[in-house]
């Protein structure tokens, strides 16, 4: 892994020219009074360096002579150790990270300026870290004030989001990898929610055993807080409460996903609790399911990021008017986005190091084009908002629909010839809902 640390690090120099880039690591959070979350380093960070410690920096000065890769990160400090961790030391940022160069935090001040004296430009995100923030427009502002002393240095800010977007968006094989782990361990995550869920028992029953298997199984932990919604809380989309008792008619729908040495999956189910659709969610089911299948179809290198979004629009809609949810003519009804009554997300987003991956979607007018290497979610549902009123010109709901709510998410990998359902263990087909 370190040797792919090391090529991705050499592909972003070879993209920033004479810039120099700064990351900065993920601040430590708290959870309450003294006591702090779990710690995660921050995604780019990690991407380029496999580094997890905070109050660092990472420097890539592709320009300069030696140090091209250089670390500041916490100094060894046995009294703090014994309390809050080992750290790595400064030695050992360079013995095991590959730095050509690595100092304490401390020093930051001192060692910074003569990695940016000759840098054109400085590529920084402006991230949570205020006070970092600041310290790189001082630095920037004090070059900028000795420029006419050297004649270089840099005079523009440009942000890390694009160019490592860029790189994120399609995952090497080891990536993949972990991914695939992250997969598996949900997999069987769903397939245990499935087999014990019934009338009576607690969402948050259902909750406890799947993040029971994400631990168990060598995961983090989930990759987002689980969304386990029986009957109408699963018309609300981030719905994370999880305490209600799951009721004789009920679908509930799962949306959990599991973080795996730092990358995710991120699956949706829903089923009935009882084992036996109604003839409504039976009928909204089979939809849903239709338009996540076509949707998938649509995954393929060439194809643009939109294009299965677009389909399951279309065949949401359609479905829609002969259901007598909507009325209209169908190409009117998606260009005045009224399905957006019941369908009011996207149906994808990249997936990876970030549940919510970094990567563009759309370039100006154009769509991004899929390319094998990318691994994107395909997400449509359907939710009837209990209370929800319809437009003007559309139809009264008819009550027999109302509180159904219902989502069918699969993470799907963008291959040189189509693409690869990677969350395909776990069932979705109609008949293997029931029981
Ligand atoms: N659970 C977050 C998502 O599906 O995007
Ligand atoms: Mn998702
Ligand atoms: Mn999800």
């Amino acid at each position: 892994m370190l040797q792919e640390y090391r090529q991705r690090r050499e592909q972003l120099m070879a993209k920033i020219g004479n810039g120099t880039a700064i990351f900065r690591s993920a601040p430590t959070a708290v959870m309450h009074n003294d006591v702090e979350y779990v710690y995660r380093q921050d995604s780019d960070f990690f991407y380029l360096t496999g580094f997890n410690e905070t109050q660092a920096v990472a420097v890539l000065a592709p320009h300069h002579a030696e140090h091209r890769f250089v670390l500041f990160v916490q100094p060894k400090d046995l009294e703090k150790e014994v309390w809050s961790g080992y750290r790595c030391g400064v030695d050992a940022a360079k013995a095991i990270y590959g730095a050509d160069e690595a100092y304490s935090i401390a020093d930051l001040e001192e060692k910074l300026p003569q990695y940016l004296e000759k840098a054109d430009r400085i590529y920084y995100h402006f991230g949570r870290d205020r006070s970092f923030n600041d310290t790189i427009i001082q630095h920037y502002q004090s070059l900028l004030r000795t420029y006419p002393k050297r004649g270089t240095g840099p005079v523009a800010i440009e942000d890390t989001g694009l160019v490592m977007g860029s790189m994120r968006m399609v995952k090497s094989q080891a990536e993949l990898e972990l991914m695939r782990k992250a997969v598996e361990i949900a997999v069987e995550a769903h397939e245990h929610a499935f087999k014990i869920t019934a009338p009576g028992r607690y969402e948050y029953e259902i909750q406890a055993e799947i993040e029971h298997i994400f631990r168990l199984r060598g995961g983090m932990g989930p990759a987002y807080p689980s969304i386990v919604a029986a009957g109408k809380n699963a018309c609300v989309l981030h719905y994370i409460e999880n305490n209600c008792q799951m009721q004789e008619n009920d679908l509930l729908l799962i949306d959990a996903g599991c973080s795996y040495n730092y990358y995710n999956s991120d699956i949706t189910r829903t089923f009935p609790v009882n084992g036996k659709f109604t003839p409504e969610q039976k009928t909204l089911y089979e939809l849903v399911l239709e338009a996540q299948k076509q949707a998938i179809a649509q995954v393929q290198p060439g194809n643009n990021f939109k294009d299965p979004h677009d389909k399951a629009v279309r065949i949401l809609t359609e479905g829609l008017v002969e259901l007598g949810l909507l009325k209209g003519e169908i190409d009117k009804l998606i260009e005045e986005e009224k399905y957006k009554a019941f369908y009011m997300h996207r149906t994808s987003h990249w997936l990876g190091l970030d549940v919510h991956d970094s990567g563009i979607y759309q370039l100006g007018e154009n769509p991004q084009i899929l390319q094998p290497g990318q691994v994107l979610t395909i997400e449509p549902g359907l939710y009837i908002v209990p209370e929800t009123k319809p437009a003007e010109d559309q139809p009264e709901i008819d009550p027999r629909w109302l509180g159904i709510g219902i989502r069918i998410e699969d993470d799907v990998l963008v291959t040189t010839d189509g693409h690869e359902v990677l969350t395909a263990g776990v069932p979705k087909e109609i008949e293997k809902m029931e029981r």
